[in-house]
């Protein structure tokens, strides 16, 4: 599984197909699709019909990444439109064991997602049941944000957690990612990125996809 997964948030939509083959020509298996409903954070994107739109053109697994309330609502809307990874913030407190069994019963994988001003430790009750966590290392709601570097302390006490506990349980970050903070991204312990403006908005996307697996690789 190709560990960059790109964020199409900073979508100039009229290049969004031009983007998309070349990122299935550059072998991304995942499309990270950040949703927002303008009440967990206050922006909106994508709604489902994103995925068989973008389906019926690109054969991408899709990651949904959501910045929802109402996730209860809205994960069976993203199971229905054939989203294979679903990811709901811990922020959101409740019914958080019935999203995650929602998300498995379908057979999709379960992430929980954790805000740069959130303990990590809020995850780590979950961990034997949800397939990543994907750390913030942007405040939800746009694309084009600075890194913040405390984030990486976060990946490495996950990282001995999930070491610890013997758990599956794969890391994801997410926001500010780019040349300067990937490798130590790595070697923190993080395995998946999520890619927005520095990926989708490089003049030659092939040469961007292949220096950033040379750091994860290098790392
Ligand atoms: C922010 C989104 C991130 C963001 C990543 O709320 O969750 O996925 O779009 O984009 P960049 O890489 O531009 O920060
Ligand atoms: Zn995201």
């Amino acid at each position: 599984m190709n560990p960059i997964f790109p964020s199409i948030l900073s979508t100039k939509f009229f290049d969004l197909e031009s983007r998309l083959s070349e990122f299935a020509s550059n072998h991304i298996d995942f499309i990270h699709l950040d949703v927002m409903d303008g009440h967990f954070v206050d922006n909106i994107s994508f709604g489902p019909a994103t995925i068989p739109a973008i389906r019926s053109k690109f054969n991408f697994k899709f990651d949904s990444h959501l910045m929802v309330s109402n996730a209860d609502k809205m994960i069976p809307r993203y199971i229905e439109s054939g989203s294979d990874w679903i990811s709901f913030h811990v922020e959101i407190k409740n019914h958080i064991q019935e999203n995650i069994k929602t998300i498995k019963a379908h057979n999709r994988s379960a992430g929980l997602v954790v805000n740069p001003d959130t303990r990590i430790e809020a995850v780590f009750p979950f961990l034997e049941r949800i397939d990543y966590v994907l750390l913030m290392s942007v405040f939800p709601g746009y694309g084009g944000q600075k890194f913040i570097k405390s984030t990486l302390d976060k990946v490495k006490k996950l990282r001995d957690q999930i070491d610890q506990s013997g758990s599956q349980c794969l890391i994801q970050v997410d926001g500010g990612i780019d040349d300067t903070n990937i490798s130590e991204l790595k070697k923190a312990g993080a395995d998946l990125f999520v890619v927005g403006t520095f990926l989708y908005n490089s003049p030659r996307i092939k040469d961007t996809v292949d220096m950033i697996l040379k750091k994860i690789n290098g790392a």
